[in-house]
């Protein structure tokens, strides 16, 4: 049945992302819009979109019982998803259009410009480009000031949290709305500046970079680290986590930021991701990364890695989980508090988006509090004779420490 009362989305681009953002907005009850430049892209995100609605529909039936079975509940959902042919006809009539298309630079500005051309100056136009510049996506259009950034997360349906991006010359007014359209999906929107990696993506680099390095030096284990993580309170540990993304995706991204950085040490992606990815053994997905694999449970650290890459005599030392979590979370809360520095958020968002987007067991605000700012800079003092670039305390870090002397 046609229902033109509600209102309409467009996502460009049928993804992995761009179908979970569809879910969501039909989970809110918005129409929906899709459009994919590749043949069969918009069938498949449609199967993948249908069961995502059953499984969410079962999931709230199980504790909220509901009129109807979990698969009508779907269907009456999925109705509300259009596709279309072409970038105009996917925006026409659109309050907010989300760009979910690859990771390009260009491509995405040619993408804005024929969005910005399609639609009327009051529609919003939203990338979810996780290390891109929205600054430099909404150059592409005449009308920059509707142009933002919604950062949503792997899987959009389940992870709540959404990164609200204001570009250089974003509006106030299209920042807001773009807030208070996720909100109304029941995700929760936190605001950052047009900054590398925004919030979580940048503060959350070291807890798999600290890890790549520890393992490739010989101070801990596969099993060590993650064991070590696991027990501060990670519901992952590292490796098992780049398995799950994929080494490939994460790869991506420690590059990508890498480079927006203009190549800091602290940022250089691991020659032991290189290495990975090179070989094909990509994670999960092709059943071996750093575990190996059967039916999609492991089996153990895949037999490269099985045991330990050994300290050497003379090298570092071996270090036990304890000391790896503590030295993971420290390189952690001193990016955290040069992003602070760098105005991306706000202390209090920055631990909420770690603990929303990265399923962190506290935010480094919090932890840097509780252990005592000062005590914090003496154990990053100690560390950063081995590195520098990545603890030596940021400065807003030291100015509180000093304060609070
Ligand atoms: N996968 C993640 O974990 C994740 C998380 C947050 C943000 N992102 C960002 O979301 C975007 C999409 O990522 P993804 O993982 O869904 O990628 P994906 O490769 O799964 O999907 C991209 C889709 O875009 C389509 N596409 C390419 N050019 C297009 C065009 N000109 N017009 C319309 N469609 C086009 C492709 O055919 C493909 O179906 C990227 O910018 C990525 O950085 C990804």
């Amino acid at each position: 049945m046609d229902e033109p009362s509600r209102a309409l989305v467009a996502v460009v681009g049928a993804g992995t992302m761009g179908a979970g953002i569809a879910q969501v907005a039909l989970e809110g009850g918005w129409r929906v819009a899709l459009f994919d430049s590749q043949p069969g892209a918009t069938d498949r995100a449609r199967d993948r979109i249908r069961q995502g609605l059953v499984r969410r529909a079962e999931k709230a039936g199980a504790s909220h019982p509901a009129p109807g079975d979990p698969s009508s509940i779907a269907a009456g959902q999925l109705a509300r998803l259009t596709v279309a042919r072409t970038v105009v006809d996917v925006a026409e009539g659109a309050q907010l259009v989300i760009e979910a298309a690859l990771e390009d630079l260009e491509l995405k500005r040619r993408l804005f410009q024929e969005l910005d051309d399609a639609t009327p100056a009051d529609t919003i136009l939203a990338t979810n480009t996780s290390a891109l510049s929205v600054t430099k996506i909404a150059e592409s259009a005449a009308r920059p000031e509707r142009v933002i950034g919604l950062h949503f997360f792997n899987p959009a349906p389940v992870l709540p949290l959404v990164e609200v991006v204001a570009g250089q010359r974003t509006a106030q007014w299209a920042a807001e709305q773009g807030a208070r359209i996720v909100e109304g999906w029941g995700k929760i929107a936190i605001r950052s500046t047009d900054s590398p990696g925004f919030i979580v993506n940048r503060v959350n680099r070291p807890f798999t970079l600290e890890p790549l390095r520890l393992l490739r030096a010989g101070s801990g284990t596969i099993e060590t680290i993650d064991r070590g993580l696991v027990d501060a309170g990670f519901p992952m540990g590292p490796f098992a986590l780049m398995d799950l993304i994929g080494i490939d995706i994460n790869l991506a991204a420690a590059r990508g930021l890498f480079e927006a950085f203009g190549r800091p040490p602290r940022f250089r992606p691991s020659p032991i991701q290189e290495e990975l990815v090179a070989a094909g053994r990509l994670g999960r997905k092709v059943g071996e990364g750093f575990y190996r694999y059967v039916d999609g449970r492991s089996t153990g650290p895949a037999a490269r890695f099985a045991g330990a890459i050994r300290a050497r005599p003379g090298g570092p030392p071996v270090l036990d989980g304890a000391t790896i979590a503590e030295r993971v979370i420290l390189a952690i809360v001193n990016e955290a508090f040069r992003a602070l520095g760098d105005r991306v958020a706000t202390e209090a968002d920055i631990d909420r988006a770690m603990q929303l987007g990265a399923n962190h067991p506290f935010g480094p605000f919090a932890w840097a509090r509780r252990t005592g700012v000062h005590e914090v800079v003496v154990m990053l003092d100690a560390l950063s004779d081995e590195d520098a670039d990545t603890f030596r305390p940021a400065l807003p870090l030291l100015r509180e420490a000093r304060a609070s002397m």
